[in-house]
């Protein structure tokens, strides 16, 4: 057993980077570089306070969750019954990271595990969770290897286990391995999954909050989200909120991925632009123009270079007409074909679709094939019709997010470019296909 020493020190800077702000320091996944930087002073701020009001604080942050849907996460705590007959409490963190473009979660706990133990430690305290589990993306094994090596470490420094730091709490962290589905990043299917099932979505409400793991009040949250509580206990809930825009306060981590000079993760206030981020990242790659983007992973519609200027938070990017998502900003220059990108997300979500309901299962199976074949060139415009119709019965019909997922990216880019899918049909004296395609006649 070693002794945690929670140092103090001057106030934090109200600026990203928070999350990432370690992330190049040597060994920065272990407990003593962890505790170098302020680790676990945020539950030692926690336990001082009876759980309603660590919740409350949450909730007058503004925190909202990041997983994509954007919740505020003190609300969802707020959901969890409370009193006699109630228990037991699960919490459950989502790090079943799979959307395409995707890749904030990994890194972060790569580099800081322990960033986001704290926060679960701080969760479980403030809903009253005796037990908690890490629900990991199966193919990222050395993240599974990292986080049990974090924590065994919180185990033997007594911040894991029976009465943390001497304060009664009680608290079993589980980390589980997934086993590939991207469906069981949603979160009914993710704890049907837990529970040894095939993983499915379950129909909502009940939401978790009310019947999650085993039936009990869970309350499910992402990684990113868990992973920003302790900053606000450690500095408050002013400091976070001069962060961000007032309806979407705080920092929070865009990845940068696809034709841009410097890809990667970059962590700033929720409103930046997409024109701010790319000068940060290096532009375009050289020589190349802005074609289309993602704002948050391919489920969510795609945007163009008219709406570099958005601010990209929950509020502005709805405005542009699609979400702020999961902030996976996948960028493509003029190079890029949109009907084969669109193709392949349309590829991924017919073999993702877990095939519970009908409208996803047929559906999906159909996009697919007349997205093969617009792409080959050997569809016509009552394809292009077929193709509508087919979108427009799985979006908003289907059981669960997914449906509306697949359609997304095939209705965006039917909206912005039309042209494109018209100019893979036979005419003008060639035979169709992609005019991306340098052998093309
Ligand atoms: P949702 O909006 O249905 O729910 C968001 C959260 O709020 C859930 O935890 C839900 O239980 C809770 N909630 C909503 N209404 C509630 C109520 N009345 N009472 C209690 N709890 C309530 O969104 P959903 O379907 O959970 O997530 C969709 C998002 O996931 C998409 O926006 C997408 O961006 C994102 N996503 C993220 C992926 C990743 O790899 N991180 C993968 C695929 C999708
Ligand atoms: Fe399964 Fe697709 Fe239906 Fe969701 S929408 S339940 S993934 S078949």
């Amino acid at each position: 057993m070693i002794t945690v020493d929670l140092p103090a020190g001057p106030p934090e800077p109200a600026e990203p980077p928070v999350l990432s702000r370690w992330w190049s320091e040597p060994q920065s996944w272990t407990l003593a570089s962890y505790l170098s930087h302020r680790g676990y002073q945020g539950l030692k701020a926690a336990l001082r306070l009876p759980p309603a009001e660590v919740i409350e604080l949450v909730k007058t942050s503004g925190l909202r969750g990041r997983g994509g849907a954007g919740f505020p996460v003190g609300t969802k705590w707020s959901f969890i019954p409370q009193g006699p007959g109630t228990t037991p409490h699960y919490l459950v963190v989502n790090a079943d990271e799979s959307e395409p473009g995707t890749c904030k979660d990994i890194p972060l706990m790569l580099a800081t595990p322990h960033l986001l133990i704290e926060g679960v430690i701080i969760a479980a305290h403030a809903i009253g969770a005796e037990h908690a589990f890490v629900y990991v993306r199966g193919e990222v094994a050395s993240v599974v290897r990292r986080l049990r090596d974090a924590v065994a470490e919180a185990y033997d420094a007594g911040l894991l286990g029976r009465n943390i730091l001497g304060s009664g709490l009680n608290l079993e962290l589980v980390i589980h391995a997934g086993a590939g589905a991207y469906i069981c990043g949603e979160e009914t299917a993710l704890l049907d999954s837990l529970e040894g099932r095939r993983g499915q979505p379950r129909l909502r409400p009940p939401f978790p909050a009310v019947a999650g793991l085993y039936a009990r009040p869970t309350v499910v949250n992402n990684v990113e989200s868990i992973a920003s509580v302790p900053s606000i206990l450690r500095n408050g809930t002013d400091w976070f909120r001069s962060m961000g825009t007032e309806r979407s306060p705080g920092f929070t981590l865009y990845s940068l991925s696809g034709h841009v000079a410097r890809p990667g993760q970059y962590e700033a206030p929720l409103g930046i632009t997409l024109r701010e981020l790319l000068d940060r990242a290096g532009g375009v790659r050289a020589g190349h123009t802005l074609k289309f983007w993602t704002p948050g992973g391919s489920s969510t519609p795609i945007l163009t270079a008219e709406h570099l200027d958005v601010p990209l938070d929950y509020e502005g990017v709805a405005e542009a007409g699609s979400m702020l998502g999961t902030k996976a900003l996948q960028i493509f220059d003029e190079t890029t074909c949109v009907v084969r990108a669109v193709a392949r997300w349309t590829e991924f979500y017919a073999h993702e679709s877990c095939g519970k309901c009908t409208p996803c299962r047929e559906g999906t199976y159909w996009l697919r094939q007349l997205m093969r074949r617009m792409e080959s060139g050997d569809a016509t415009e009552d394809d292009l019709q077929t193709l509508t119709d087919i979108t427009e019965s799985v979006v908003g019909k289907s059981f669960c997010a997914l449906g509306d997922a697949a359609g997304s990216p095939i209705m965006s880019s039917l909206e912005y470019f039309r042209d494109e899918y018209l100019a893979h049909f036979p005419g003008d004296g060639h035979p169709g296909g992609c005019p991306f395609d340098p052998s093309r006649a």
